[in-house]
């Protein structure tokens, strides 16, 4: 982390946890210094590094995962919001070894994909069928293929701040805020090299949370536009949640200016059994999923009503290409077929239970230091945002203090809290109520010291 524009006082505090880090994970260290000569940057993808160099796992275990040197941390990082039942969960474990012996990519029709769809049919009102792909990335590229084919409309609208993947028609305003043009939205602009520029001719921006905004491009250019893209919890952008106003507005609007309503449901599913459209209830034309519905495994799926799902019927003269050599995979399926068993409206209740209490125990430090933060949750996702104010949408987002972000996650990784790099924790089933009360203890430590540097 570069920490030499901050204050005096900020950086002494970097100096001090980089070194407590240093001295706890000597064997992650080493390890980094290694990889440099095989992998860009010496990591195997982008988001495992962190500065000064990223924490190498061995194992994990329910709630818990141990780095090389043996230190434990409660897992907040949970697989990116993955892992809703922690690690190795004995349900996960079993389906899997089950199947693994007998083929785990045979390629051709089979019973369990169907068995796992029909759970996600039986879960989610607004869904009849099902379409497998690997990632939540190509879960939203197929989502706004699909768009364009059953509208015949080119463009895409997504709103500031969110994330949906990396392919180039959606990795657009990710770094703003960025200039607002009225009628036109926000401009598009993506930071990230290699993205075709020729993808902006067909994105919209939004604002998340914006009525007025989104009626504006939607009246100007609904002529092109196939498809609104929601994460109503803006997971990526350390969670912003969509407002209802906000969702039954693009509800109504979507419908008005024919156009589709896509939720990218990849990380706020797990906040409900449906989803966070349950809580909402406000149900899109189609939905994107990934993470917890593979269990731990590469997965992403496309799910809507069956009108709109028909684009991709292989039995019609045109259809949307939609494969994937390792699409519905045994081993992924079985696993997912045993995570969405296991997290059932108990398990969401539970999950539930615990992250109230993390809510208000966070809260009730903030107050007690007096320290200028705001905590946010979306069932059991929830961030910390160095704003005084929970921020309504990302330019509130962005106004986060970011001299204490990395601080932050540090400093709660040495004292044995493992999250998201930024400042998102995702519970685990595997947690106890003595896990919230150790994590809300550390919690404590860090506030404390952070409003005596203020
Ligand atoms: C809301 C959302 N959509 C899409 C993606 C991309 O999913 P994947 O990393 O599986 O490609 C992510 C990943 O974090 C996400 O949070």
């Amino acid at each position: 982390m570069s920490a030499t524009n901050y204050s005096k006082e900020i950086q002494k505090a970097y100096q001090i946890t980089e070194q407590e880090y240093g001295a706890r994970t000597k064997k992650s260290k080493e390890l980094h210094l290694q990889t440099q000569s095989c992998f860009p940057g010496g990591v195997p993808k982008n988001s495992v590094y962190f500065k000064p160099y990223p924490l190498a796992l061995n194992n994990g275990k329910g709630a818990y995962v141990y780095d090389l040197d043996g230190n434990e941390y409660i897992d907040y990082m949970g697989g990116y919001s993955s892992m809703v039942l922690g690690n190795a969960h004995p349900a996960v474990v079993k389906a899997v070894s089950q199947v693994i012996s007998q083929g785990t990519l045979l390629s051709a029709a089979q019973e369990l994909p169907f068995e796992h769809a029909m759970l996600l049919c039986k879960r989610m009102k607004a869904v009849d069928q099902v379409r497998y792909c690997n990632s939540g990335t190509e879960a939203t590229l197929a989502a706004i293929k699909a768009a364009r084919a059953y509208t015949g409309k080119p463009a895409i609208v997504k709103m500031e701040g969110a994330y949906h993947g990396y392919h180039d028609f959606l990795e657009y305003n990710l770094s703003g805020p960025y200039e607002n043009h009225p009628g036109d939205g926000i401009m598009p602009y993506t930071s990230a090299l290699g993205v075709s520029r020729s993808t902006a001719q067909d994105l919209y921006v939004s604002q998340l949370n914006d009525i007025e905004g989104l009626e504006a491009i939607l009246a100007k250019h609904g002529h092109r536009i196939a498809a609104v893209l929601i994460d109503p919890s803006m997971g990526n952008a350390r969670i912003v949640p969509a407002t209802q106003k906000f969702m039954e507005a693009a509800r109504d609007l979507t419908k008005k200016y024919n156009t589709l309503l896509i939720f990218d449901e990849v990380m706020s599913f797990r906040t409900r059994v449906g989803g966070a459209q349950e809580a909402f209830g406000v149900y899109p034309d189609l939905t994107c999923l990934a993470k917890l519905i593979g269990g731990g495994f590469p997965v992403g799926a496309i799910v809507g009503k069956k009108e709109v799902m028909s684009v991709f019927d292989v039995t019609a003269k045109n259809k949307v290409n939609q494969s994937g050599t390792f699409s519905a995979n045994t081993v992924t399926i079985a696993a997912g077929i045993a995570t969405l068993k296991e997290f059932d409206h108990k398990a969401v209740d539970y999950l539930e239970t615990l992250s109230v209490t993390m809510e208000e125990g966070m809260r009730a430090t903030l107050n007690k230091y007096k320290f200028p933060a705001s905590v946010i949750r979306i069932g059991s996702m929830i961030s910390t945002h160095f704003t005084e104010k929970p921020p309504l949408n990302y330019v509130e987002a962005c106004h986060n203090r970011d001299e204490f972000v990395n601080l932050f996650f540090l400093t709660m990784l040495n004292k044995g809290v493992f999250s998201a790099h930024e400042t998102s924790w995702y519970l685990n089933t595997a947690m106890t109520p003595a896990d919230i009360e150790k994590t809300l203890a550390a919690y404590d430590q860090t506030i404390e010291w952070f409003a005596s540097i203020v």
